[in-house]
């Protein structure tokens, strides 16, 4: 049997984030109806953070009670960045959290207003009080390979970092490409090292496509034995307070390799396009990863 490959899609929170007109509620719903319907099941849904930083996500209330009564069986994510965010995602019905830590002060501070330090300990409470609930906890490292402000992140920094968080007990820990900086061998050694300290089955990567060496940092990734991969459907993503961020790892890309290679991912590719087409109007452009053009021309013959 094939080896499973966890896609993570986080269209719906990293690829509508940084949208500047405001994507309707319904609408969401629709692409959140095709992405479910391509086989996705792993979805960062909404941030539960302040609507004046990211006015985007202001309907999370909306959007996680709809998704936990369409599609029970899924599991469902929720960004956030201090204990109020929590609280809300447990009052919406979150499964699961995805708390960030910002590994460079400069970003922690626009970020999340708060000093790396400071930003763990939050995160530790956090973490503990969603072990007791039995909620599932993800940490983020975010600029883990490259800052916008401060240029390469020193891997021994991530790892300190990813050391205190590993020690709180997390479900997973992704390391995030949040600007779409990184090169694959860093990718690959970093993994290396993490993978070496912590439980590989617990390690993401969150990738950015800027530079357009998302998939082969993904490629790395895997081949230093990561199995869960986050990706955004269309391409679509940025984060607002990381100049430079543009586009995630596109789902249709990672999935397209991830079954040449021979995983599974229980993503059917035929379905997918019906997500890339749904998310087109919600942004006004045309989206799409780079194997859209190739597929279409060739029907998915191959
Ligand atoms: N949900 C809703 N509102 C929140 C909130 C949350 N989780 N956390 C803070 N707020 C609100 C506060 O109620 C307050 O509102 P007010 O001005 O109407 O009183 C305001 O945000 C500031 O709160 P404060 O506790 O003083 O926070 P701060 O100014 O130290 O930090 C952040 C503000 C960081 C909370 C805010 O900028 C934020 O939520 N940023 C989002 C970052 C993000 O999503 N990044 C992208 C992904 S990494
Ligand atoms: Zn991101």
């Amino acid at each position: 049997m094939a080896e499973f490959l966890k896609i993570c899609e986080v269209g719906p929170r990293d690829g509508l984030q940084n949208e500047a007109a405001a994507v309707a509620t319904a609408d969401k719903q629709k692409l959140l109806d095709a992405l479910l319907a391509a086989g996705l099941k792993y979805i960062e849904l909404t941030s539960f953070v302040s609507a004046k930083a990211v006015p985007q996500m202001a309907d999370a209330e909306q959007m996680m009670p709809y998704a936990r009564s369409a599609y029970p069986e899924a599991h469902f994510n929720a960004l956030i960045i201090n204990e109020k965010g929590y609280e809300r995602a447990l009052q919406a019905g979150a499964q699961g959290v995805g708390v960030v830590v910002v590994v460079s002060e400069t970003l922690s501070q626009r970020n999340s207003r708060m000093s790396v330090a400071e930003s763990l300990a939050a995160c530790k409470a956090i973490v503990t009080r969603a072990r007791n609930d039995g909620v599932f906890a993800r940490v983020y490292l975010a600029v883990a390979w490259v800052c916008p402000f401060e240029g390469p992140t020193p891997p021994e920094k991530v790892l300190a970092c990813a050391d205190a968080v590993w020690e709180m007990g997390v479900d997973e820990l992704a390391l995030a490409d949040t600007i779409g900086h990184a090169q694959p061998l860093e990718v690959g050694r970093l993994v290396e090292a993490c993978g070496k300290r912590y439980d590989m089955s617990k390690l993401a990567v969150h990738l950015h496509d800027t530079q357009a060496l998302g998939l082969a940092n993904a490629a790395a990734a895997i081949s230093a034995g990561v199995r869960i991969v986050d990706a955004s459907v269309g391409g679509l993503g940025g984060c607002p307070f990381a100049p430079g961020s543009l586009g995630n790892l596109a789902t249709e890309d990672v999935v397209f390799m991830a079954h040449k290679m021979g995983f599974a991912t229980g993503v059917a590719m035929n379905r997918l396009w019906e997500a890339v087409r749904c998310a087109e109007p919600l942004v006004g452009r045309r989206v799409g990863g780079r194997i859209r053009e190739w597929w279409e021309k060739n029907a998915g013959k191959s």
